[in-house]
């Protein structure tokens, strides 16, 4: 009888420990699909980049600052309106055009154009920048940065991706 309890208690001890590693083996494999996939992209050529249309090039008024919004390349079926994205687009008196991304360099905040002055502001520690995205004055570390700008029959495209590129231009030129 005493044999019969312990082989059943072994067998139960057993059966919970297959579980538990059967279990945690399924859970630890889908923790790892989304890492596997980050690492492995890069290498597949699957980068989360895309050029995305804001408009027509002549609808831009040369020496203006206009916000212009799109969608995120690759938006996540959850995101709902965080999907949504913006950029200040500059068109300059030759026809260039700047765009900045939309946060300041500081911590983030949503930067605004202010046409009279000729300035970015942003409204949560005073970080102020020149039309060409360098640092005016207050905390921002470094300039405003930028997306990749081309023009494509005509109409102006941004390249986005999941971090704006670096403005590798001094912040505090001026
Ligand atoms: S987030 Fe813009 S100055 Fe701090």
């Amino acid at each position: 009888m005493k044999d019969e309890i312990k082989k059943t208690e072994e067998s139960r001890r057993n059966f919970i420990m297959k579980l538990s590693l059967g279990v945690g083996g399924i859970a630890a494999f889908a923790v790892s699909i989304p890492v596997i996939g980050a690492l492995l992209a890069p290498l597949l050529g699957k980068e989360e980049v895309d050029w995305v249309t804001v408009g027509a090039a002549n609808d831009f008024k040369p020496g203006t600052v206009t916000l212009v919004t799109f969608q995120n390349p690759d938006p996540k079926a959850f995101a709902g309106v965080t999907a949504n994205t913006a950029s200040w687009l500059r068109k300059d008196l030759n026809n260039n055009f700047i765009a900045f991304a939309v946060n300041c360099s500081h911590l983030g905040c949503p930067v605004r154009w202010e046409a009279t002055a000729n300035l970015f502001m942003c409204p949560c520690h005073g970080g102020v920048y020149y039309h060409d995205g360098t640092v005016a004055s207050g905390p921002p570390p470094r300039a405003l940065s930028q997306y990749r700008v081309r023009i494509n029959k005509g109409y102006v495209q941004i390249q986005t991706g999941p971090i704006p590129i670096t403005n590798l231009r001094a912040s505090r030129t001026r």
